[in-house]
């Protein structure tokens, strides 16, 4: 029903439920070379425990269009229908290669806000740039170039370029950025896959990272958004068109100004509930531990209204698993 609130607290246990059967599904096919086969698990669990949920949701970041992904595709309505009306960003496995190759911060993760809290980003690039929090505004920004950014932020820390550690997706059109950070002399933490972690680490100081910049997929820009307005942190962002087909996704999904520079709460505009699980270790948060008759799990779960960050161990018996889970 429409009128009903958005009770993020009630919801949050329910959201990493949906988290955690996803990780769960996906978690069999951990290192067997089949990126295909752990992305469609992990999307049939996610699906099959959000229909669950007592919400109307609409997924605003999804598969993809309907045209292309039979299941959690964009617009799609999920839930029982009887609550609130909600908006829902998902990527049931962000990182296939990294599961497939049983390579570390592979994530199920999922962020769930009232209607019209998150921006319906296109399947385009977006360049991204990200700090953690405690920083004042404008410390860095899009305009800067990347060793300005080093060096401001540096400067707004009180130390010097060479203690800086850069979080950057390692591609090809990444290389000059790369140059242009060595140039400075910080530390470039380079990353196979995974730039949803990779801003998260940010807002984490365990990590060790203090920026995350590049390009990657602009719908898990939004997912690292609504992260990091629980955590605390800058971001910025900017859609990225190769083309004119991906113009006219960005028009069909809304956008008017294609040169926009987003801030976190441009992408993500109200408050938010955040859960990730981890698939394969990572620093956000461990991978599925497998014991004799158990899975166990670790999720972190998150609300922007309190700022509180959960992180909750799950032990779920194997014959009892509805995921088909296996050792
Ligand atoms: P998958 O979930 O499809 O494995 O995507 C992982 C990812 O690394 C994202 O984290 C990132 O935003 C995007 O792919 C980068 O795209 P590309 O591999 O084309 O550079």
């Amino acid at each position: 029903m429409a009128d009903q609130d958005f009770n993020d607290r009630m919801l949050s246990l329910g959201l990493a439920r949906v988290s955690e059967a996803a990780a769960l599904a996906s978690g069999r096919w951990i290192g067997r070379g089949d990126e295909k086969a752990a992305d469609q698990a992990a999307v049939t669990a996610m699906r099959e425990q959000l229909n669950k949920l007592d919400i109307a949701g609409t997924v605003v970041i999804g598969e993809g269009e309907r045209d292309e992904a039979p299941m959690l595709y964009i617009g799609e309505e999920v839930g029982t229908g009887n609550g609130p009306e909600v908006d829902i960003a998902l990527d049931p496995l962000e990182g296939t290669t990294l599961t497939a190759k049983d390579m570390p911060n592979a994530l199920t993760v999922i962020a769930m806000g009232q209607r019209g809290s998150m921006l319906h980003a296109p399947d385009v690039y977006m360049e991204k740039l990200a700090i953690g929090p405690g920083f004042k505004p404008g410390t860095v920004t899009m305009d800067m170039s990347p060793s300005e950014r080093v060096s401001a932020l540096a400067a707004a820390k009180g130390v010097s370029t060479h203690d800086i550690t850069v979080c950057v997706l390692e591609r090809e059109r990444h290389e000059d950025m790369i140059e242009a950070l060595r140039s400075t002399d910080c530390a470039v933490r380079l990353i196979t896959d995974g730039d949803v972690a990779g801003i998260i680490h940010c807002a984490e100081p365990r990590t060790g990272i203090d920026m995350y910049m590049g390009s990657g997929g602009a719908p898990e820009g939004v997912l690292a958004a609504a992260a990091l307005r629980c955590m605390g942190g800058q971001m910025f962002a900017k859609l990225l068109f190769r083309n004119d087909d991906e113009r006219d996704r960005a028009t069909k999904a809304g956008v008017t100004n294609f040169d926009r520079v987003y801030t976190r709460d441009d992408l993500v505009s109200d408050d938010v509930i955040f859960a990730a699980t981890g698939v394969t270790d990572g620093s956000v948060v461990q991978g599925i531990q497998r014991e004799p008759g158990y899975f166990t799990t670790e999720t972190v779960l998150m609300r922007s209204k309190t700022g509180s960050v959960r992180r909750m161990i799950y032990r779920n018996p194997i014959d009892r698993s509805p995921t088909g889970a296996r050792a």
